[in-house]
């Protein structure tokens, strides 16, 4: 028996050195200390042992079965500890690093200045509009005084969708559509696309505008040169430099053109490739509204006045960003569309 007893001892011990799973333990557990375990039946073989011997072989099975005992649950507790540290390490999170960045894509270049230029106006008190793409020939050209002979209505520059029926060649329409529908007083914006048969590194067949227009009652081309300076110098910084010079457009009287001090030399390079030298860039074109716009609308010319505006987005992001083509906003080119 005493030989049996070592001889278990042994091999619990050599096995418990080896295994590392608690499964592994828990089953040398079971074999040794279960109900049919081998320590088990050792202890009712007690009985066959010699009366005088019984205490010590007795308290010697005692001492192994306590010490083997022991050492298994040592053994579990050692495995469970190291099974709970690794799956700590594994689920270990450093708050301090920075989180996985997706690249969530950004506004386009074109929708941002059309942003800036629309929060411009609202911030000094205009109200935001719009109006179809597709036009009839009415409120793109006859109401706004452009006369069925005049040049801007010829083939070459309109797309005609029907006989009466254009892609509006400018915002100016929306400008009818509201007065049409609304009394004064009026300080309205307009974004939108405009469409004119026209294609090069400045001239888009669809391109976008931004239209403007107050009336009220004894509005004055000081207000009109008040309210664009300031816009300009809030778009453009408190320093640029705005200059009117007289136009024609059919829909307003007096007309004319606004140009801003050149971005990119300020009129000291006579040689600048944005301003060609002139110290000037164009930026939009405005005028008093026509007084046969108003009487289109039923407005009377004697009681009311207005100005309006209108300018091209891409001419101005253009210039924002020196940018020298007009394509590079339709390409999709993602590389080119990163840079802003
Ligand atoms: C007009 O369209 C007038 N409706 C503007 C206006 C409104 C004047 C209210 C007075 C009162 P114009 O044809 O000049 O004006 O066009 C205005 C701007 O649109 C141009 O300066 C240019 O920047 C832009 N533009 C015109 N055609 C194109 C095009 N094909 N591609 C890109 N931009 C264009």
């Amino acid at each position: 028996m005493k030989e049996d007893l070592e001889r278990i001892r042994t091999e619990a011990l050599a096995a418990l050195d080896t295994y590392d799973s608690e499964a592994d333990v828990e089953q040398l557990r079971v074999r040794l200390l279960g109900r049919k375990g081998e320590l088990t039946s050792l202890v009712r073989r007690l009985r066959e042992v010699e009366p005088n011997e019984r205490p010590t072989v007795g308290a010697h099975l005692n001492q192994i079965k306590d010490e083997l005992e022991q050492r298994i649950s040592q053994a579990l507790d050692a495995l469970r500890r190291g099974e709970r540290e690794r799956r700590v390490a594994a689920e270990r999170i450093d708050v301090t690093q920075p989180g996985s960045h997706r690249i969530p894509g950004h506004l386009h270049p074109l929708t941002q200045t059309m942003e800036d230029i629309v929060d411009t106006f609202v911030g000094m008190g205009f109200e935001v509009a719009d109006g179809p793409d597709i036009e009839d020939e009415y409120h793109n050209f006859t109401a706004l005084n452009i006369p069925r002979d005049h040049p801007a209505r010829d083939m070459q520059d309109t797309f005609f969708v029907t006989d009466e029926h254009v892609l509006r060649t400018h915002t100016s329409p929306v400008q009818i559509r509201v007065m049409e529908s609304r009394r004064p007083p009026l300080r309205v914006v307009v974004p939108g696309a405009a469409y004119r048969i026209d294609s090069d590194n400045t001239h888009s067949p669809m391109f976008h505008q931004v239209e403007g227009f107050m009336v009220d009652e004894r509005v004055t081309f000081g207000d009109l040169k008040g309210v664009l300076s300031e816009a300009m110098q809030r778009l453009f910084g408190r320093d640029t430099r705005v200059r009117f010079r007289a136009s024609y457009f059919p829909f307003t009287e007096p007309s004319a053109e606004v140009d801003i001090g050149c971005v990119l030399c300020a009129g000291c390079d006579q040689q600048c490739r944005m301003c060609k030298g002139s110290g000037w860039l164009e930026i939009l074109g405005a005028g008093l509204i026509d007084p046969n716009v108003f009487e289109a609308v039923g407005y009377d010319p004697e009681a009311v006045s207005g100005f309006a505006f209108g300018m091209g987005l891409e001419r101005i992001t253009m210039l924002r960003y020196q940018i020298n083509d007009i394509r590079l906003f339709y390409a999709n080119d993602v590389r080119f569309l990163r840079q802003f």
